[in-house]
């Protein structure tokens, strides 16, 4: 026997790290990455096929304690023996880049596991589980990676609150730019948290205003300013490097992309490496942007048309 799951990659427009403290972000899932979980019956101990590892899944290695840890964790809920199957996991979304890979492939995989367990899957079944692995992965995630990974619209996303889908109809295009550089959310994540507690004031304004500008840019696609969407994306950038979330070869990209005339820029996900995304007026620009990212060292681009959804 045999079972698939899927799941998507995510971009984060507005509002990464600030969404951690309630305040709002916006999120685009992203089709052009993808994983596939395949799970096959067959004797003995489960095993694992993944990029970092192949091998019995009781002998994985401490970074996949999260993938571990929700195949375990979804097998429990399911009330299923944790043996006669292999797990095999394909993915297009690049590791660790902000990308949303670690939510993804707990998505693909607990989809897997229930088709293969003939069990039906529901929304929150599926966010509950992902965000155990998102907690070990991420220490105190937001579950924004877990609703885009496993979503299909664009959302305007608050902490805890019912999801606002938010198709976006902007006349511009997104390049998106991987760095090539394993980002470190987790780290990102909490050097945010020890400035709250250094300097409580400073970062409460900062992550305030970064909540601000996810609001605003709401408006701005809202009212098809792109323009005004681009200047909002370039200021929650210096915001997130002023909070020690970026670094030289992010800033360096940003900076690239608006030498080139993007109309904005900005780190997206984690940080500290991972991918960043600048804002061209239209397909053509959109398309030098990518060049001059990769000959600025960006490993892989991608590009975006923001009135898909329209
Ligand atoms: C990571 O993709 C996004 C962060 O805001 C963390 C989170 O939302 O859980 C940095």
């Amino acid at each position: 026997m045999k079972a698939t799951g899927i799941s998507n990659g995510k971009i984060i427009l507005m509002g990464e790290h600030s969404v951690v403290y309630g305040e709002p972000a916006i999120a685009i899932p992203f089709f052009a990455t993808a994983i596939e979980t395949t799970i096959k019956t067959t004797n003995g101990p489960v095993s694992l096929d993944c990029f970092f590892y192949k091998g019995p899944l009781s002998q994985a290695p401490k970074r996949l304690l999260n993938l571990v840890t929700v195949i375990i964790e979804t097998v429990k809920k399911l009330d299923k023996p944790l043996k006669n199957f292999d797990i095999t996991i394909n993915s297009t979304i690049p590791a660790e880049r902000g990308m949303g890979s670690s939510a993804a492939v707990a998505v693909a995989t607990i989809r897997a596991l229930f088709h293969y367990f003939e069990e039906s899957l529901s929304n929150d079944v599926l966010l509950e589980l992902t965000n155990i692995s998102e907690t070990i992965a991420h220490g105190n995630p937001s579950g924004l990676d877990a609703a885009m990974t496993s979503g299909t619209s664009p959302l305007y996303y608050i902490k805890g609150q019912k999801f606002e889908f938010f198709p976006l109809k902007v006349s511009a295009y997104l390049v998106v730019a991987d760095t090539g550089i394993t980002g470190q959310t987790k780290e990102a994540v909490e050097n945010i948290a020890l400035l709250y507690h250094s300097d409580p004031k400073k970062t409460d304004d900062s992550i305030k205003q970064l909540g601000q500008l996810a609001k605003e840019a709401k408006q701005a696609i809202q009212q098809n300013k792109t323009n005004q969407l681009g200047v909002y994306m370039t200021q929650a950038h210096t915001l997130l490097d002023s909070l020690g979330v970026s670094n030289t070869i992010l800033n360096t990209l940003v900076h690239t992309s608006l030498e080139s005339g993007a109309l904005g820029a900005k780190l997206t996900g984690g940080g500290r490496g991972g991918c960043m995304i600048a804002l061209a007026k239209n397909k053509e620009h959109a398309s030098q942007l990518s060049d001059v990212l990769l000959n600025a060292g960006a490993k892989h681009t991608w590009i975006y048309n923001m009135r898909k959804d329209d």
